[in-house]
């Protein structure tokens, strides 16, 4: 019987192709299968920005890209079944003795769709060793790209990955020195609205894809308002600077 391949979980960074470690050069270069999720989601641009960041690091040609479709939605049996497909496909691979790296975006262990899907490429595939090459998150390339240092001395930080509940944001403002709010595109003015009535718009910034030639760093937030933001941006409200 042949030995089951290794699966990989590929963090691949922010975006500058420069900022993958040399450990995930070095997985994607020995991978057979680059297993590479889509999003059904048009605001994150449903194309895979973790096979673009590959492709500028490294050379892909002639790997077997494997394409895993992740879909967008809350619909637990969908989200479910679209985990389990992928997971099956994968370990299908795995068990066929090649070697599979997922790639994501950052960091696998941090909000990553690995997370989910992993359980699932272990129930196909239980022989499979895996292992999780981490990179660099994206709320560190945003500080790093502006310049601010996320955390000093002891300053509490919290990172809320979705913002949609405007009231719990306004505890979260009392509670923490710095807040990392991510995907904050769609809900963008009503925490600006926030930010002002707290007086602590002057104290945040937005970083727009951080690492990648566009990248864009905004102090006065205020002018962005009613802007169609990017999906790839990250607010940072840092009361200490
Ligand atoms: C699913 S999360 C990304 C999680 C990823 N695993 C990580 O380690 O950062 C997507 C959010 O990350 C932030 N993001 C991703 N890439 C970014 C970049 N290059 N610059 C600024 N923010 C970014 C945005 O807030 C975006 O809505």
């Amino acid at each position: 019987m042949k030995h089951s391949g290794t699966f990989y979980g590929v963090g691949v960074g922010p975006g500058d192709p420069e900022l993958l470690t040399v450990k995930a050069v070095n997985v994607l270069k020995s991978a057979e299968v680059i297993a590479v999720p889509r999003s059904s989601d048009s605001s994150s641009d449903g194309a895979s920005q973790a096979l673009l960041i590959a492709k500028r690091a490294i050379d892909l040609e002639g790997k077997e890209l494997m394409e895993l479709l992740f879909p967008m939605t809350k619909d637990k049996d969908a989200l479910k079944s679209a985990r389990r497909e992928a997971g099956a496909k994968v370990a299908l691979a795995l068990n066929s003795g090649r070697t599979v790296a997922f790639i994501t975006l950052g960091d696998p262990m941090f909000y990553s769709t690995f997370s989910y899907l992993l359980p699932f490429v272990r129930e196909f595939s239980p022989e499979a060793p895996v292992k999780v090459v981490p990179g660099i998150t994206s709320y560190s390339a945003a500080v790093s790209t502006a310049l601010v240092p996320l955390a000093e001395a002891d300053e509490k930080v919290m990172i809320v990955p979705a913002a949609y509940d405007i009231d719990e944001v306004r505890g979260l403002l009392d509670s923490f020195d710095t807040l990392v709010l991510m995907k904050v595109n769609r809900i963008f003015d009503r925490i600006l609205d926030l930010l002002v009535s707290k007086g602590l718009d002057e104290k945040a910034f937005l970083v727009s894809r951080a690492g990648w030639p566009e990248e864009k760093v905004v102090s006065d937030i205020k002018s962005l308002r009613g802007t169609k933001l990017d999906y790839f941006s990250t607010l940072i409200v840092k009361k200490g600077v």
